[in-house]
């Protein structure tokens, strides 16, 4: 049975994976989220999720994390926890968006070295692009752009481990954080990105993809 670790579970794109995932039974899912105490919907998905507590910017629930994975496999890791930063300091954004995935990722990877897909997903944002001139736009593309830049340099090394990985624009998702007229659904979101995740390999390891398996320019 394979299993997925989603971080940042609990509402949004995070929870549309978890009740994607739990529609294929052969999938074990852990699923993360910062009150284990009011799990809501998430805890009411299925039998095969199992709930753990993190805060990705506090070191002590990352280390607790890690020892809760010291004997079990990890096939496949999707780093989805983000903010906006309203109200936030430009470091607090960065501190979640750019820095956090990395230590939670390699918190991790003991565990996911052991599995035998070894892959890994982490949700960016075509605001952090560069593409066509343009400059990444505010604290939020500031620290999205940060994130693709210490990706394209760890998937290097994550390769040669035999893993393989990539960054999502999920689109302009229905959430929280999109708002109301986001014109994407998390269901279309999230299906979308399960298909690219089912042909990612290590030949097409490194790359920015969409919701909709189009590939990005940095
Ligand atoms: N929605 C869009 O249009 C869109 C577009 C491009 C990229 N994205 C990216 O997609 C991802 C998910 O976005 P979303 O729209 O689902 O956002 P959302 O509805 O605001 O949900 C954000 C998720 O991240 C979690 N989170 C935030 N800070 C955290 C922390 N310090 N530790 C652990 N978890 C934390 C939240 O947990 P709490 O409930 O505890 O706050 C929540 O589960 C983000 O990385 C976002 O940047 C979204």
């Amino acid at each position: 049975m394979p299993s997925v670790i989603i971080i940042g579970a609990n509402r949004g794109i995070g929870l549309g994976f978890a009740k994607l995932f739990s529609k294929y039974d052969n999938w074990n899912i852990y699923a993360t989220t910062r009150n284990v105490q009011a799990t809501g919907e998430l805890g009411n998905i299925s039998e095969n999720i199992s709930i753990y507590k993190l805060d990705v910017v506090k070191p002590v629930d990352v280390s607790n994390l890690a020892k809760e994975f010291e004997n079990k496999n990890i096939d496949l890791i999707i780093h989805n926890a983000g903010v906006y930063g309203h109200n936030m300091t430009r470091a607090e954004v960065m501190e979640v968006n750019s820095l956090a995935p990395f230590k939670v990722i390699d918190s991790l990877m003991p565990s996911l070295l052991r599995g035998d897909q070894k892959k890994i997903a982490i949700l960016t944002s075509q605001m952090g692009a560069r593409n066509g001139g343009k400059t990444p736009t505010g604290v939020y593309g500031a620290s999205k752009a940060a994130l693709n830049d210490q990706y394209r340099i760890v998937e290097l090394e994550w390769r040669k481990r035999g893993i393989s990985s990539l960054v999502f624009h999920p689109g302009w998702v229905k959430t929280d954080m999109g708002g109301s007229s986001a014109p994407v659904e998390i269901k279309e979101s999230v299906i979308g990105m399960y298909s690219v995740l089912e042909e990612l390999c290590l030949e097409n390891s490194g790359r920015f993809m969409d919701w909709r398996g189009m590939e990005l320019s940095w």
